[in-house]
């Protein structure tokens, strides 16, 4: 394995390559990319880079982001199986047609799509400027928000708001169990529940701290003194262990079985990483008359999140 991150640091010299992994990647990728972050951070890393290549180690979503943001570049996922059952909940054509069912609606779209159904939108969001972003729109403004309708309620609920939300939910945050998490918080009752807002409304309302995974590290690092269970796919927990040595982190347990990572997020591997930076590939081809459209929303999203200072 030493050897391998070896010759990956090497390729990233040699080819002016960036790698960039999601806080959901495997430990090992985490701590070989040259920056980790949530969804938000890495599109706004994307938009800012000099490198030639882009090695974007998450789901197949994030690669398209960063490809439609950086169209001049490369852009990799070691492996192209990294899906997003998110993603995959909101397809297109039935997204537009429930578009054209409602005239008149702004569309708002979570990051955790694919670049066609971000091309039939007006605003992209990610969890950590969703509620900024629905409230920089006046309170009559009528919004279909898709597809995550976990998140989308969760704003509805903190901004009063009532968008129209598409029916789509992610297999992994649906699937945390609230009777396992009150148990544990019966067996560590001086514990906070941080939650994703991707979680069921049922695990938000036992949840001290709700935000994206950027904000319940950030969270964790500024009260480092607690004791936390993380209700967020676990692959969170490897940084907030770096950042927060001396703090007890519980993972917080699903329905059935005992361990909550996304499949999709898994899917890369060192090995993969090492070959895709030396054979160039798999990379990221978008549509460019999908491209053209599908960049406004998500220049709006950064436009409006550099004005908000996010
Ligand atoms: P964040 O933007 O909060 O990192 O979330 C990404 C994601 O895929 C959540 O499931
Ligand atoms: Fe998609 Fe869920 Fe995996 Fe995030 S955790 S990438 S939303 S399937």
């Amino acid at each position: 394995m030493e050897n391998l991150v070896e010759a990956i640091e090497q390729l990233k010299k040699e080819k002016n390559a960036l790698v960039m992994g999601h806080y959901y990647q495997r430990s090992e990728i985490q701590d070989v990319a040259d920056y980790i972050g949530d969804s938000l951070a890495l599109a706004q890393q994307a938009a800012r880079t000099e490198a030639n290549i882009i090695v974007m180690c998450g789901v197949h979503f994030m690669g398209e982001t960063a490809k439609v943001i950086c169209p001049e570049k490369k852009v990799l996922v070691p492996d192209m199986n990294a899906g997003c059952s998110l993603a995959d909940s909101c397809q297109a054509d039935a997204f537009e047609q429930f578009i054209n069912q409602h005239p008149g609606y702004t569309v708002l779209s979570y990051v955790n799509t694919t670049a066609a159904v971000k091309a039939l939108t007006d605003v992209v969001v990610t969890s950590s400027n969703a509620r900024q972003i629905v409230e920089s729109f006046p309170k009559e403004e009528k919004i279909i928000f898709g597809p995550d309708k976990n998140l989308g309620s969760y704003i509805n609920a903190v901004t009063g708001r009532n968008m129209l939300l598409w029916d789509g939910a992610c297999h992994v945050h649906e699937q945390f169990s609230v009777e396992k998490i009150v148990e544990l918080k019966r067996q560590y009752p001086e514990a906070l529940v941080l939650a994703h807002p991707e979680c069921r409304q049922a695990v938000l309302a036992q949840a001290d701290v709700i935000g994206s995974t950027a904000a319940l590290l950030k969270y964790a690092i500024a009260h480092p003194e607690k004791t936390y269970i993380v209700a967020t796919e676990s692959g969170i927990l490897h940084e907030m262990r770096k950042r927060c040595p001396q703090t007890t982190f519980i993972p917080a347990p699903p329905s059935i079985g005992v361990c909550n990572e996304c499949n999709y997020m898994r899917l890369n591997t060192l090995e993969k990483l090492y070959q895709c930076l030396k054979d160039e590939s798999p990379e990221i081809i978008v549509d460019p008359t999908i491209a053209v459209k599908a960049v406004k929303p998500i220049q709006r999203m950064l436009d409006i999140s550099a004005k908000l200072g996010l």
